[in-house]
């Protein structure tokens, strides 16, 4: 049975985490699925629940500092600048690890991600349950991140032991991750710290995730679906209204995500509407999620640019819709 907690009983998750069990709770980004992260059996839960790949590693949770010293060999300057800046915050940094660091957390690298999350309960779980946590977003592998605990209710109940409903995340994307281990930053996925954000402290960053088209992966498929939810989801670069009414000609059950300027055909029944990049982040897993209980025949999302936190809303959007996108050709 999973228990379902309140935050006033997070003292229960806490020595759950201590006992080798599984615990999600609410991060200021998305809903982790925790482990003790020095407990190689407990870790291997995390994988077993959610479906993943043992081959991607987890991200390892902390609320103070004394423990970093003990799962990286050394911290860069840049990295303490970051640290200094953004923690606690929605910025995993990767660092080389230290062999207290099991395999099975880095997915066999020499390299551990750390996050010091900003949400007071996820701090506070970290600090009385007196370990690193190792915390994936706590949704089924493949699924859009769980940003509310009904969410991770409806992915894991049954499956682990405990659920800390802390309400709605904040951000509603996950964390950006940073790899400090080598000689040049290299952004892994964009999230609530931003590129310009992080240029402005370290410089120059290179970008390794895929997100426009050009650089569409080699090897397009499953591997890359992620985020996903059950219906087909198509990306609209432009002439997004004719597009919504010709699918509503042809499709029963149309679900749309876009901005407030845009004119919604009336046929179309189920669609989230928003006017800033900060909803729009924070609304598009939730919004997908509760489109996919209402089976819709396809779901329509707005692209955006590049900026600011649209870089990530970008980055999911692809990702979600498998590289699936409409443009209309002058
Ligand atoms: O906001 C978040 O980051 C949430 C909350 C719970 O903190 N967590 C999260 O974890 O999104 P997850 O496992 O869903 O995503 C972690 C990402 C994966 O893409 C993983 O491959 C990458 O971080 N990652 C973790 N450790 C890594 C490492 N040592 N080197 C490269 N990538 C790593
Ligand atoms: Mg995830």
């Amino acid at each position: 049975m999973t228990k379902l907690l309140t935050i006033e009983q997070l003292n229960i998750g806490a020595d759950i985490l201590k006992n080798g069990g599984l615990v999600a709770f609410p991060t200021e980004t998305v809903y982790g699925l925790g482990a003790n992260a020095l407990d190689e059996n407990a870790v291997k839960k995390i994988f077993e629940a959610k479906g993943r790949p043992a081959d991607n590693p987890l991200i390892v949770h902390i609320s103070d500092y004394e423990i970093l010293n003990e799962l990286v060999t050394e911290i860069p300057e840049k990295a303490k600048l970051l640290m200094e800046k953004f923690w606690p915050g929605p910025l995993t940094i990767i660092l080389n690890k230290t062999d207290k660091v099991p395999d099975i957390v880095s997915g066999g690298l020499n390299t551990v991600a750390v996050r010091m999350p900003k949400n007071p309960v996820a701090l506070e779980l970290i600090k009385t349950s007196k370990v690193p946590v190792a915390a994936p977003s706590a949704n089924t592998s493949g699924k859009p991140s769980p940003t509310k605990a009904q969410y991770v209710v409806d992915d894991m109940y049954g499956k682990i032991d405990a659920i800390i409903d802390g309400g709605n995340c904040e951000v509603g994307l996950e964390s950006t991750v940073l790899d400090m281990s080598g000689t040049t930053p290299k952004l892994l996925r964009p999230g609530g710290v931003t590129f310009e954000q992080l240029t402005e402290v370290l410089g120059e960053i290179s970008k390794k995730f895929e997100c426009n088209d050009n650089e569409k992966p080699a090897s397009p498929g499953m591997k890359y679906k992620h985020y996903s939810p059950d219906a087909k989801v198509v990306v609209v670069k432009n002439d997004f209204e004719n597009y919504i009414n010709k699918c509503c000609e042809k499709y029963e059950n149309v679900a749309v995500i876009c901005y407030g300027d845009i004119k919604i055909n009336k046929k179309c029944k189920l669609k989230k509407v928003v006017n800033s990049s900060l909803e729009y982040a924070n609304v598009l897993f939730s919004a997908m999620r509760d489109f996919d209980k209402q089976h819709p025949d396809i779901i329509l999302a707005q692209d955006v640019d590049d900026t600011g936190i649209n870089l990530a809303i970008k980055n999911r959007l692809y990702r979600c819709c498998g590289y699936n996108f409409y443009e209309k050709s002058n």
